[in-house]
């Protein structure tokens, strides 16, 4: 990466320690006496799911799904491409997607809708951040680390073109990178 390709830092390694720390005390709150499935959405999620579950104190199990969305934003009947799935049956399970950053919500709606019919015992969403947009896809993740301004962020497991994903805090791509 160039000097100046992050414009400007939006949450540094502490703020993110902070959120992180708050959504594991309600999470361990909500969840205490159970075990959980916490179901990673790589690889974005991945830095978040490390930082998260080191906080939880109920029994918990990991696994992990690549996914896509096919059709365009503006066809909610797509479905999600699965192009990797669970290793998990979560029939009967508590099951918690974690997802690095809500935008549309088209992917992580089709997801929820497919876990949906594999009849978990409770099925929630964790999105560690959630951008301000107006969201045309219907989705209200149970547990939200924070809100940030519609703009494109890096860092944290986020990426552009698979660049940026170490960066241990989350800052606003510079325009130059990408236009
Ligand atoms: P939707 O629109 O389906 O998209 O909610 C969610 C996915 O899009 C990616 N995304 C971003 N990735 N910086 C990123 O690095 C961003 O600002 C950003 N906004 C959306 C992300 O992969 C997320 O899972
Ligand atoms: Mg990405």
């Amino acid at each position: 990466m160039n000097p100046g390709d992050i414009k400007k830092i939006l949450y540094t390694a502490d703020d993110l320690a902070t959120i992180v720390d708050d959504l594991a005390a309600r999470i361990n709150a909500d969840y205490a006496g159970e075990r959980l499935l916490v179901v990673c959405i790589l690889k974005g999620s991945s830095i978040f799911m490390a930082d998260l579950v080191r906080r939880l104190d109920v029994d918990v199990d990991l696994d992990f799904m690549i996914v896509s969305s096919y059709g365009s934003a503006a066809q909610s009947s797509g479905k999600v491409d699965i192009k990797s799935d669970l290793r998990t049956d979560i029939a009967g399970r508590h099951v918690l997607i974690l997802e690095d950053i809500l935008d549309s919500g088209l992917t992580l709606s089709r997801l929820r809708d497919e876990l949906a019919t594999r009849n978990p015992a409770s099925l929630e969403i964790a999105a560690l951040i959630v951008k301000d947009v107006h969201r045309e896809h219907a989705i209200e993740p149970k547990y939200v680390g924070t809100e940030c301004p519609n703009e494109f962020v890096v860092g944290y497991g986020l990426d552009y073109n698979e660049m940026y994903r170490h960066l241990p805090y989350v800052g606003v791509l510079d325009e130059k990178v990408y236009s």
